[in-house]
């Protein structure tokens, strides 16, 4: 695949790597000084009726690792949808920092904004290099022509090394994409977001799929971008939230069931009974994640 198709791809992806507003003059309009950087409350959102979301209120703090778990159809994917644009809501308020409401923007707007989603599928561009999927992801010019013949400056090559360096790939560097390993994508996706210097990366599911040994890398790679992002990950593998987890949300039908540290969510009698729940319903179709979740549920 020639450079320009890679370039098209780039600008149809819902416009998540929409060119973004420089992270300097972001810090100026996003205002964290007294208050949490992602402010949800009450809120609610209604397909034909049925509430996905159900009066939910979240508040995440600058520099967090947040980690929302609960069952399938608790309302985890809309709730990322809510503070991507994606679905709005009927009721409630969404603010990124105190100022900016984030029920006025659209998706592209919020991405340009410093809220970087990585979705469950990993999306690369699979015909080309390492490097080359994070100087894509990089351009900040939405002209073709100069992203298909600009060089990347010296400061640019670093801050590529440097991300390459954080998601374990330096070795890979002119590696296809395609070739790579599930896991190896899953991390050059988180880097390509990484090249627009988001302030909240929201991540679904990071893990599923992956070899133990992918998983522990993952859990390392997520709580060294936390601090200097804010990180909100939903995740099944309780496991892995228990390794990573500080703060813990469960959702359950649309509504925060719970929310503290790893150790107090595994000893919540109510969320103990949510898991067993979902358990006994999935059957045997999904025999890992189930046994999983039942040493989890018994407090292992
Ligand atoms: N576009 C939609 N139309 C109708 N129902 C939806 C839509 N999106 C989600 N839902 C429903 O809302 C509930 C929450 O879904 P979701 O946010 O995907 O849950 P989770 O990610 O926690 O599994 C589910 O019952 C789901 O069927
Ligand atoms: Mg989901």
């Amino acid at each position: 695949m020639k450079l320009i198709d890679g370039t098209r791809e780039l600008f149809r992806r819902d416009g998540v790597f929409d060119f973004m507003i420089p992270a300097k003059a972001r810090d100026h309009i996003l205002d964290t000084t007294h208050g949490p950087i992602l402010y949800l409350d009450s809120v609610t959102v209604s397909f034909d009726g049925f509430k996905a979301l159900d009066g939910l209120s979240l508040y995440v703090d600058q520099g967090e690792l947040r980690c929302i778990i609960g069952p399938n159809g608790a309302g985890k994917t809309t709730l990322m949808d809510v503070i991507t644009g994606k679905t709005r809501p009927d009721h409630g308020e969404a603010y990124f920092g105190q100022q900016i409401n984030l029920l006025r923007l659209d998706e592209p707007e919020i991405a340009r904004l410093g809220i970087g989603r990585k979705f469950q599928k990993p999306t690369v561009f699979e015909h080309h290099s390492v490097f080359e999927n994070l100087e894509l992801a990089m351009h900040t010019n939405k002209d073709v022509w100069y992203t298909l013949f600009a060089r990347p400056t010296g400061e640019q090559r670093d801050r590529i090394d440097e991300v390459m360096t954080d998601i374990g790939l330096i070795d890979h560097s002119a590696r296809q994409a395609g070739l790579l390993s599930h896991g190896q994508k899953q991390w050059l996706e988180i880097g390509m977001l990484l090249m627009q210097e988001p302030l909240v990366l929201l991540v679904d599911e990071p893990v599923a799929g992956m070899t133990q040994q992918e998983i522990e890398h993952t859990a390392a790679l997520l709580e060294s971008l936390a601090g200097k992002h804010s990180v909100v990950v939903v995740e099944h593998d309780m496991a892995f939230v228990r390794s990573i987890a500080r703060r813990v949300t469960v959702l359950h039908e649309g509504r925060v069931l719970a929310e503290g540290p790893m150790d107090d969510i595994q000893n919540n009698p109510e969320v103990i009974e949510v898991y067993l729940g979902e358990s006994i319903d999935a059957g045997d179709q999904s025999t890992e994640p189930v046994l999983r979740r039942q040493s989890y549920a018994v407090g292992h």
